[in-house]
């Protein structure tokens, strides 16, 4: 099977899996992800069916968003053998949907990513920076009912999987010290840094804007 036809099935199976979801993992997160990936691919040495496959699939079966992430899996595989991917790829782009996620990235015991699973993460952590960034956490604050903010509740300074999925204390502008403004440090490729800088400005420029006109500053 061609390349591109491989690709054009999996990104339809994509978008049946994620078109629906209103979160902020929507199609256009996914399809944001992959654009991004094509341009980071452009300055490494990576297999480009198995990063792009990667980046289509890598919230497919994630556990925030189905009750049986196993059975997703399953499915995954099972197409990805009828497209004529071998073992070795298949396995590939499983672990790297494994193991792409901000909360797995805080275990202790995280596995190294391939240079193709750093490659989509770069890529998936891009769209949660910048204007897009900005977006996606009020529309994900707002869908779980987050305070947009509360000068009295701190940033929390530890964040394990648990406290991180703890919302219950939890305000989008928090999100921000937490999680969006460490994001520019923990990139894996120099194509990917340089594009975050720029975005985290938008991020700071933003904050210092939201605080002035919260403190009623003329
Ligand atoms: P992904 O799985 O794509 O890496 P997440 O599921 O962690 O990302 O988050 C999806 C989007 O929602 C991101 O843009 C993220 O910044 C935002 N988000 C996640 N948790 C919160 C939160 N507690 N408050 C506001 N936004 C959040
Ligand atoms: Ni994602």
């Amino acid at each position: 099977m061609r390349l591109d036809t491989q690709l054009k099935n999996i990104r339809s199976f994509s978008y049946k899996k994620m078109h629906l979801d209103k979160t902020g993992h929507g199609f256009d997160h996914i399809q944001r992800v992959v654009n991004m990936s094509e341009q980071l691919l452009k300055y490494e040495n990576a297999d480009n069916l198995v990063t792009l496959s990667a980046a289509y699939l890598h919230d497919v079966a994630d556990d925030k968003l189905s009750d049986d992430p196993a059975a997703l899996e399953e499915e995954m595989r099972t197409f990805l053998q009828k497209n004529s991917l071998t073992t070795a790829q298949i396995t590939k782009i499983i672990l790297i949907t494994q193991n792409l996620s901000f909360s797995k990235s805080l275990e202790s015991d995280r596995l190294e990513l391939s240079l193709e699973g750093k490659i989509v993460q770069d890529a998936d952590r891009l769209d949660a920076i910048g204007a897009i960034g900005i977006t996606r956490a009020i529309y994900y604050g707002g869908a779980h009912a987050e305070k947009i903010y509360d000068p009295a509740i701190l940033p929390r300074q530890t964040m394990t999987k648990k406290e991180y999925r703890d919302l219950s204390q939890e305000t989008i502008i928090n999100h921000f010290y937490e999680k969006l403004l460490k994001i520019k440090d923990m990139l894996n490729t120099e194509t990917a840094k340089r594009i975050a800088e720029s975005r985290q400005q938008v991020m700071l420029s933003f904050l210092d804007s939201f605080k002035r006109e919260w403190n009623a500053e003329k």
